[in-house]
């Protein structure tokens, strides 16, 4: 795992509510949550709670789930009252059933092989109702290829605090339509 969800976890909760659009995020998942009349749901790699207070405000019955410890301190401290559990989301650590799992912030990216991805679909059927929901983001490929960014400069300022991030993409086809990312903050 990178460093981003660690020792940058406090640079990743600001930087990233003006990198995510999360009001329509939520209302993304909203619709479908809707549709299907759920009320409990997991958020799973949920990381520091961008998301949480969209949930909370519409009286969903939230839990957040992540592996990262110091992402889950940040969501901790800003919401004790919500339920936060720290467990990978490849292997079910929940003692409960939900009406919906969500996905969100395209944190099913970082089940990067077959085996990943279907022990995370076993681990999420676990944890769900029967006939609880998945829904899940991912990045689009096509729109990723078609406007490919070599390079990319971030400022953030946020009060007093200025966050840079620099990054570089290169196109890796050998695995598929996927690409190399590295970031410096
Ligand atoms: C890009 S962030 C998205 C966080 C949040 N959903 C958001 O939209 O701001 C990806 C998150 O996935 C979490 N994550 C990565 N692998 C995970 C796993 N196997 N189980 C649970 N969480 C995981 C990371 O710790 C990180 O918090």
């Amino acid at each position: 795992m990178t460093q981003r969800y660690s020792r940058l976890a406090r640079v990743y909760h600001e930087m990233y509510q003006s990198i995510f659009d999360y009001a329509a995020d939520f209302r993304f998942f909203d619709q479908y949550l809707k549709k299907y009349h759920c009320h409990s749901i997991l958020d799973s790699g949920g990381g520091s709670s961008n998301l949480t207070p969209y949930f909370i405000k519409n009286r969903y019955a939230y839990t957040g789930l992540d592996l990262a410890v110091e992402m889950l301190q940040i969501a901790r401290d800003l919401h004790p009252d919500v339920n936060f559990i720290q467990g990978d989301m490849r292997a079910c650590c929940v003692n409960q059933a939900f009406d919906a799992v969500i996905i969100s912030g395209r944190s099913f990216t970082y089940m990067t092989t077959n085996d990943e991805v279907l022990n995370a679909l076993k681990s999420i059927h676990s944890c769900l109702k029967p006939d609880g929901i998945l829904i899940f983001d991912n990045f689009n490929a096509e729109t990723i290829f078609l406007n490919f960014k070599p390079a990319a400069v971030l400022t953030i300022e946020q009060g007093t605090t200025h966050d840079k991030r620099v990054s570089q993409s290169t196109r890796n086809l050998e695995t598929g339509w996927t690409w190399n990312w590295q970031a410096t903050y």
